[in-house]
C-alpha cells in the first residue's frame, strides 16, 4: 500500500493535498468540509488588517469565468484552460474572530487534518498584533500571505519587485510567531527563486509558491472589461507549467520545504508537483469548480500510480523530474535523425498545417499533405496544429 504521508515544516500530513487560502476556507465549517472531502489539511482564508479592506468591513467576493473550452475546432486541446477572474481579498473575521474561528476549525477537524492560518499584514504593527493573536490559537502552522496580487499593500510592492520587504517580514514574525510558518510568495516578482532564497535566510520554516498572477480581459462590444470591472486575481490550470517551474528551480536551491500551489486540476498535477520537489500541493481554483470531494478521487488517482509504478512513498518521487529537466542549451536543435512524416490515412487535406508551416516545407497533394524534408525545420508546429494530429514526429 502506497504512504501517501509527508511531513512539512515538521508537521505530518496523511497525504500532500491541503486546501489554499481561498472561498473554500473561509470558515471552521468550511474547512471541516475539505477535511471531510479528503484534503490533509486546509489553509484558512487570509486575515487582513485594516488597510487591506480598502474601507470596507469585508469586501464582498466577485468571480467571472473565462472558459476557452469551446475553442472553434479544438474543443479536446484545451480542455482545462480556463481562467477563473476573481476579486476576493481577504477573511470576512476581525483579528479576535479570525482567531476564534481558527480554534473552532481545529475543534471540529481534531487530528484529522492540519489547520494553517494565513496572515496578510500590511504594516509591522498589523503583523505584529496578528503573530500574537494567532499564538493564542490551536493553530499548527502558519501561511505568511505576502504575495496577494491585487489588494494588499504588500502584495502590490511585492508584485512591483520589492523584494527586500519579505525578509524583514519574516524576521518580525519568528521573533513573534511561537508557531512555525511558510511564507507564500508572490509569481509577479523579479524571480521567485531569489525571493525564496531571501526568505529561507530570514528563518523560514517552508515556501509556498505561489500565488496567482492578476489580469483582466475586455469586451471589444462595450470596450469594457467583462465581469467586474477591475483588475483582479487571474489563474487556472494553465498556469500550471509556470508554477511547475518555479518550484523545479526553488526545489535545487532551498533548504526548506515547498508548498506547491498554481493550476493544480487533477490528481496528476500533484503527481507532477511533487516530481519536481514540492511536498505539499495547494488547490483553490478545481476546490471551488469540481467540490470538496474532489480529493478523494485525487487520493485513489495517485495511489493507483504510485502502486502501478511500485512507488512506496513521496519521498521516492519528489524531485525526480527535476533532474530531468534540460536547460534550453542542451536541447536537440539539429534534424540528425528526427524527421516529419504525415500519417496519409488522418489527413483531410485542410491545409491547417501548410498555413502553420513558416518555412514553406508543407504542401496539399492528391494524397494528403506532403512534407518536404529539405525545407522542415522539424519545429513540431504542424504536430501541434493539425486537428487529426496526422503529422508525427519520427526518429530513425
Ligand atoms: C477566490 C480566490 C480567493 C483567494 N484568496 C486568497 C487568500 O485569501 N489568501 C491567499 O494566500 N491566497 C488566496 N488565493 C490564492 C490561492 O490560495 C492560490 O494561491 C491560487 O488560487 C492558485 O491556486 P489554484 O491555481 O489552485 O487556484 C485565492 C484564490 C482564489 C481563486
Amino acid at each position: 500500500m502506497a504512504d501517501l504521508s509527508v511531513e512539512f515544516a515538521g508537521i505530518n500530513f496523511k497525504n500532500p493535498i491541503v486546501l489554499a487560502s481561498a472561498t473554500p476556507t473561509m470558515n471552521a465549517k468550511m474547512m471541516k468540509k475539505g477535511i471531510e472531502g479528503g484534503a490533509a489539511g486546509v489553509v484558512a482564508k487570509s486575515l487582513f488588517g485594516e488597510s487591506g479592506k480598502m474601507g470596507r468591513k469585508y469586501p464582498r467576493p466577485r468571480f467571472k469565468l473565462f472558459d476557452y473550452r469551446g475553442y472553434p475546432g479544438y474543443p479536446d486541446r484545451l480542455p482545462h484552460s480556463f481562467t477563473l477572474h476573481s476579486l476576493e481579498e481577504c477573511s470576512s473575521f476581525d483579528y479576535e474572530d479570525y482567531a476564534k474561528d481558527i480554534n473552532e476549525t481545529k475543534r471540529l477537524i481534531g487530528d484529522d487534518g492540519v489547520v494553517i492560518a494565513s496572515l496578510s499584514g500590511a504594516t509591522d504593527e498589523e503583523w505584529e498584533k496578528m503573530c500574537e493573536d494567532i499564538n493564542g490559537t490551536d493553530a499548527d502552522l502558519v501561511e505568511l500571505n505576502i504575495s496577494c496580487p491585487f489588494a494588499a499593500e504588500m502584495g502590490i510592492k511585492m508584485g512591483a519587485g520589492a523584494v527586500d520587504l519579505a525578509p524583514g517580514i519574516v524576521k518580525l514574525c519568528k521573533k513573534n510567531l511561537a508557531l512555525p510558518f511558510s511564507v507564500k510568495l508572490s509569481p509577479q516578482t523579479l524571480d521567485p527563486v531569489v525571493l525564496a532564497k531571501e526568505v529561507e535566510k530570514a528563518g523560514a520554516y517552508g515556501v509556498t509558491l505561489s500565488a496567482r498572477l492578476s489580469g483582466i480581459m475586455i469586451d471589444i462590444e462595450t470596450a469594457a472589461p467583462i465581469g467586474w470591472g477591475s483588475i483582479g486575481g487571474y489563474g487556472g490550470p494553465y498556469l500550471i507549467g509556470y508554477g511547475l517551474k518555479w518550484v523545479s528551480k526553488a526545489y535545487g536551491v532551498l533548504n526548506i520545504p515547498i508548498s506547491a500551489v498554481l493550476g493544480v486540476w487533477d490528481w496528476e498535477d500533484i503527481i507532477r508537483y511533487q516530481m519536481v520537489g514540492a511536498t505539499t500541493t495547494q488547490s483553490a481554483a478545481a476546490i471551488m469548480l469540481r467540490g470538496y470531494n474532489i480529493s478523494k478521487k485525487w487520493i485513489d488517482g495517485i495511489k493507483n500510480f504510485m502502486e502501478r509504478k511500485e512507488y512506496k512513498d513521496l519521498d521516492e518521487i519528489r524531485g525526480i523530474a527535476a533532474e530531468n529537466i534540460k536547460s534550453t542549451k542542451d536541447v536537440e536543435r539539429e534534424p540528425k535523425d528526427v524527421y516529419v512524416e504525415i500519417e496519409k490515412n488522418k489527413c483531410n487535406k485542410c491545409g491547417i498545417c501548410v498555413r502553420s508551416c513558416f518555412y514553406d516545407a508543407i504542401t496539399i497533394g492528391k494524397e494528403g499533405a506532403v512534407i518536404d524534408q529539405n525545407k522542415c525545420e522539424r519545429c513540431g508546429m504542424c504536430v501541434e496544429v493539425c486537428p487529426n494530429r496526422a503529422p508525427k514526429i519520427r526518429r530513425g
